[in-house]
């Protein structure tokens, strides 16, 4: 399929919108375009002197974003990680002025099924997993130099998988006799090490998000962009950010922490809310089952004072 046409349900749409949107002139940021699914619905509320940029790691988002909105002056589009986002808003001239940033995190539909990305355990494909294939070392290159006993950690880590070191030596036999090549060969590694007990997931569910998030550093990511983004807020301005991994909302919930409640934090964000979606649209798209909406305000400025 080519993934440029694959589209992506966006999450919490009506409550992302009921948060993000505050000023039809306001200027937004989306650092997670994806295939614009948020971005779009935004825009659509947007007045004429509204801006919106939008950011993606990846390559094939980014272009997507091009294409869709090149006719329109209010957006601008840029290629890179989110953990620049403090570098993006100076280009963009728009620290400490912007209204709403959304972090809608992990990988997007087209991602996720796009064989040759190597993401999918359902599809064969490379051992890539890379958001942005130009950067890093792919999945292939990091199976290549790990040993047992990270790699057993890494999946019990990211992927809170019980049977981490039994696939972990799996894996690593299967990289001894040349059988490690493709997604299709990892799955099928990973599926005849555990037990199976009928469980609903495809035994290497865990095991392919644990090397995802190993292999695009996404929780580094995340803990770099929030006090970026904090930064670039206007006061009044708001920070939404979408996880689907407790790890993730670990961070976001600690980042967003008032010291004494009622009071901001550091960085001048009071948290607001943490939703999870409704029960109607957990059933319609399985990727919404773990999601985690948490939203900051942000009241003053960074406090400049040491730490007490
Ligand atoms: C869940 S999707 C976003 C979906 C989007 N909200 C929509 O409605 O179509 C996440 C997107 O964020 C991008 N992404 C993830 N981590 C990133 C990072 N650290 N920097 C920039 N983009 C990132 C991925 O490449 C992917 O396209």
């Amino acid at each position: 399929m080519d993934a440029s046409l694959a589209t992506h349900e966006p999450v919490m749409l009506e409550t992302v919108l009921r948060f993000w949107d505050r000023d039809g002139d306001g200027i937004y940021v989306d650092a997670t375009y994806g295939r614009g699914g948020h971005s779009a619905a935004l825009l659509a509320r947007l007045g004429p002197t509204g801006r919106l940029y939008l950011l993606d790691r990846d390559p094939e988002a980014v272009a997507h974003a091009r294409a869709r909105f090149a006719g329109d002056d209010r957006v601008a589009v840029a290629a890179g990680a989110f953990s620049r986002l403090g570098e993006f808003a100076a280009a963009w001239s728009v620290v400490g002025r912007v209204s709403g940033i959304l972090l809608d995190l992990g990988v997007s539909s087209p991602q996720l099924e796009s064989p040759e990305r190597g993401f999918s355990f359902l599809r064969d494909g490379p051992l890539d997993m890379r958001m942005d294939p130009a950067t890093g070392p792919s999945l292939a290159d990091w199976l290549a130099g790990v040993d047992e006993r990270r790699l057993a950690e890494v999946l019990e880590r990211y992927g809170e998988e019980r049977h981490a070191r039994r696939i972990a030596r799996a894996v690593l036999g299967a990289r001894r006799r040349g059988r490690l090549r493709t997604t299709g060969e990892l799955a099928a590694t990973v599926a005849a090490a555990v037990p199976r007990h009928g469980s609903r997931l495809h035994p290497a569910t865990r095991t392919f998000q644990a090397l995802r998030i190993v292999v695009n550093g996404e929780l580094d990511e995340l803990e770099a962009v929030l006090p970026q983004a904090a930064r670039i807020l206007a006061v009044s301005g708001r920070l939404l950010v979408l996880s689907f991994h407790s790890l993730e909302d670990r961070i976001v919930k600690h980042f967003f922490r008032s010291p004494r409640r009622g009071e901001p934090t550091r960085e001048g964000l009071l948290p607001l809310a943490s939703l999870a979606p409704e029960p109607v649209e957990r059933r319609r798209n399985p990727r919404a089952r773990s999601a985690r909406l948490r939203v900051a305000e942000k009241r003053r400025e960074a406090c400049t004072c040491s730490a007490a």
